[in-house]
């Protein structure tokens, strides 16, 4: 079995890495030049658990190139892993996905199974498909092929596992050919038993974003159940954990915390309350989710200059950058707005991320004279009027409390994960405030 992967970002290299650890020969390709020359000399341009130790593993049955033609031609299946960004209207921008199926028909030599494996809205797979039949009848050509929906549901910071362990896999397809070529390729987890869905192309576009969006949901409502228990004394957290002893709600995604982030949610909520609009229906819970969450974001920043009445000269160190710990993406992480708000209000900020340090500069090339980069989470909190934590890294949890308070200035700590809540002595140490607890 043959296999090429159209992508080389999170999705398309982590599945092309588990797919030839899976014993499948890999042809990723990209137009991306400088990605695939990184990706030759063994270097990863994604930060990601486990994948470089992998693919040096598999080194052996994975080529990278920016050889389309060769990928299509030397693949039984080709994967589209491509980019589906948000376009200014919220909805997604297919560009990237029509392209690739376009170098597909292009270049196709005999049957092949296309899997879009890109969240793309409902309906998408049909277009592919009609791109594909276009580019052939311009090269006059009457070859078979079939488009597959299979999406890809991994977390960043665990997607090896996510791939290798999958919960299920979705397939839809209309042909009984590209049925049994799926399963060849997915073989191993077949044999491991993981539940494996078959439908249509429709109905498993749709539950990429359901399932996405339902998350989202879950987050908002508990952020929101937060803000009523600071209000009336609760603890959202003994809320949170009575909720999920009930076993049709589960204890899962029910943290609170200064709103969801990262590449997905706040993407596929807005590309699926679009699609919905498209088809004259409003999702109002989804919309009420997409609502929450930005709220939430503003209220973290709110509560930080209400609380110390005013930031304007104040030092605040901020710890933790990315959107969430193991990852250094920052696409849509709270901290950006909270520390753009923060700035607004004349803070100076000192901040460390075990993660996201890089990315962070170029996101607020516009403030950075306001902002200093540490080395660590002490650098980051010496002299602080405020410590504020945004992300939830191990390192955050297993730091120093009398010494961080020995460091800083003043000793307001915001902890917007409640990764110390449980911990008496910051009650002690710090003029402490988690979120939802009232
Ligand atoms: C998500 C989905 O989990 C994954 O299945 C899909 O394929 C891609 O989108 P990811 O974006 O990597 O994965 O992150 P995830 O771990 O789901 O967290 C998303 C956001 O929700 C983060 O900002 C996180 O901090 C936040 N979150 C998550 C909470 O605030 N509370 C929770 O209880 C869980």
């Amino acid at each position: 079995m043959k296999i090429g992967i159209i992508g080389t970002g999170y999705v398309g290299l982590v599945h092309g890495a588990v797919m030839a650890d899976f014993g499948i020969e890999v042809i990723c390709a990209d137009i991306d030049k400088q990605k695939i020359d990184k990706l030759n000399k063994g270097e990863v341009p994604i930060y990601e658990p486990g994948l470089k130790e992998l693919l040096q593993k598999v080194n052996d049955r994975i080529q990278f190139t920016t050889d389309l033609e060769y990928t299509v031609e030397n693949s039984e299946a080709i994967f589209i892993a491509v980019g589906t960004p948000q376009a200014e209207d919220g909805s997604a921008d297919l560009t990237y996905v029509f392209q690739a199926a376009e170098s597909i028909g292009k270049h196709m030599n005999g049957y092949k199974v296309i899997v879009n494996k890109s969240t793309v809205p409902v309906g998408t797979g049909k277009r592919v498909k009609e791109i594909i039949k276009k580019q052939l009848e311009n090269k006059d050509v009457n070859y078979d092929f079939d488009v597959v929906s299979n999406p890809e549901f991994l977390r960043e910071g665990k997607a090896i596992k996510d791939s290798q362990l999958p919960d299920r896999i979705i397939i839809g397809c209309e042909s009984e050919k590209a049925k049994e070529i799926m399963k060849k390729i997915y073989d191993v987890l077949y044999l491991k038993e993981t539940p494996f869905l078959f439908t249509n192309i429709e109905t498993a576009e749709t539950i990429k974003y359901a399932a996405n969006a339902f998350l989202a949901v879950k987050i908002s409502y508990i952020n929101e159940m937060a803000l009523l228990c600071e209000k009336v004394g609760a603890d959202v957290q003994e809320v949170a954990k009575a909720m999920g002893m009930d076993g049709r709600i589960s204890s899962k995604f029910l943290n609170a915390g200064p709103g969801f982030g990262g590449s997905c949610f706040p993407k596929d909520t807005r590309a699926i309350y679009d699609t919905a609009l498209k088809n004259s229906e409003e999702m109002m819970v989804i919309k009420g989710a997409i609502e929450a969450n930005e709220k939430q974001k503003r209220k973290m920043a709110e509560k930080i200059i209400s609380i110390m009445e005013t930031v304007s000269n104040k030092t605040i160190g901020i710890l933790g950058l990315s959107f969430k710990p193991e990852t250094d993406d920052m696409r849509e992480a709270p901290s950006i707005n909270i520390i753009r708000e923060l700035v607004q209000k004349g803070a100076r900020i000192k901040t460390f991320c075990p993660g996201a340090m890089k990315e962070a500069r170029p996101i607020f090339s516009d403030i950075n004279e306001h902002i200093q980069y540490c080395k660590d989470e002490y650098e980051a909190v010496k002299d602080a009027h405020a410590v504020v934590i945004i992300t939830e890294w191990n390192q955050f949890r297993g730091m120093n409390l009398q010494r961080t308070k020995k460091l800083m200035k003043d000793n307001y700590m915001f902890d917007l994960r409640n990764i110390h809540a449980k911990d008496k002595s910051v009650y002690e140490l710090f003029q402490y405030y988690g979120v939802g607890k009232g």
